[in-house]
């Protein structure tokens, strides 16, 4: 059961909770962002990432959510059990017109498969999907990249193309070919628990 706050700030899962960043959790951020095995797939996140990044990320997002329609969610991932901010996922770019956005997200190493990214990629699809109405969610993937296809495909994410030299990560400065991926409402079903 996935439960939404009244204006989306909040959403809990089962083990997670999807929430505004705050300065209390920079320490937890840093540590599991400043890791080249996660940065490294990411477009904008620098490497080594320091507290002044996490700090101007803070205040970027309390600028983007007071933006009227809201175009960008942003959430830290925090595990219940823990209190640990593990990563952070988002739908941005929101194009209410056309109906849709694109996702985006990262978690700590420590915490790779352990079903997290599924359960915040799922909460995500459906405030999309059925809280705004989209109709279409994109998602970019570096080449090479191990799971965020993966993930994304468990979901019924197509793969639509390749873009070839088209962006180039912050953390590594290289320059890498990216696959882009579609997913329309209609094609969404949620995959069933193991
Ligand atoms: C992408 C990411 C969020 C996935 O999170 P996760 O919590 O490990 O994913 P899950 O445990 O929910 O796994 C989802 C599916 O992907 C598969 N998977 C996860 N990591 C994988 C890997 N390295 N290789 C192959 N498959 C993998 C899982 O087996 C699972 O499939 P299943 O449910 O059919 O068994 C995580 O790997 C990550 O943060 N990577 C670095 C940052 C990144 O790549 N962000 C995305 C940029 S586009």
């Amino acid at each position: 059961m996935i439960k939404y706050s009244q204006k989306n700030t909040r959403i809990e899962t089962e083990r997670l909770i999807l929430r505004q960043p705050t300065k209390a959790d920079i320490s937890d951020v840093v540590r599991n962002l400043s890791d080249l095995e996660v940065s490294r797939w990411l477009l904008v996140v620098p490497f080594p990432y320091a507290r002044k990044d996490a700090l101007w990320y803070i205040r970027h997002c309390a600028e983007k959510i007071k933006k009227k329609p809201q175009t960008d969610y942003s959430y830290w991932i925090e595990l219940k059990e823990s209190g640990e901010v593990i990563g952070g996922i988002g739908l941005s770019n929101i194009k209410f017109d056309q109906g849709k956005g694109t996702v985006g997200y990262w978690l700590g190493t420590r915490h790779h498969k352990k079903g997290y990214g599924s359960e915040a990629l799922e909460a995500l699809i459906d405030l999309a999907f059925k809280r705004l109405k989209l109709r279409r969610l994109e998602a970019g993937v570096l080449v090479g990249n191990p799971s965020s296809g993966v993930l994304l495909e468990k979901y019924g994410f197509k793969l639509e193309g390749l873009k070839r030299k088209a962006v180039i990560p912050k953390a590594t400065g290289k320059i890498s070919d990216e696959y882009f991926y579609g997913l329309l409402r209609q094609e969404y079903s949620r995959p069933r628990r193991k």
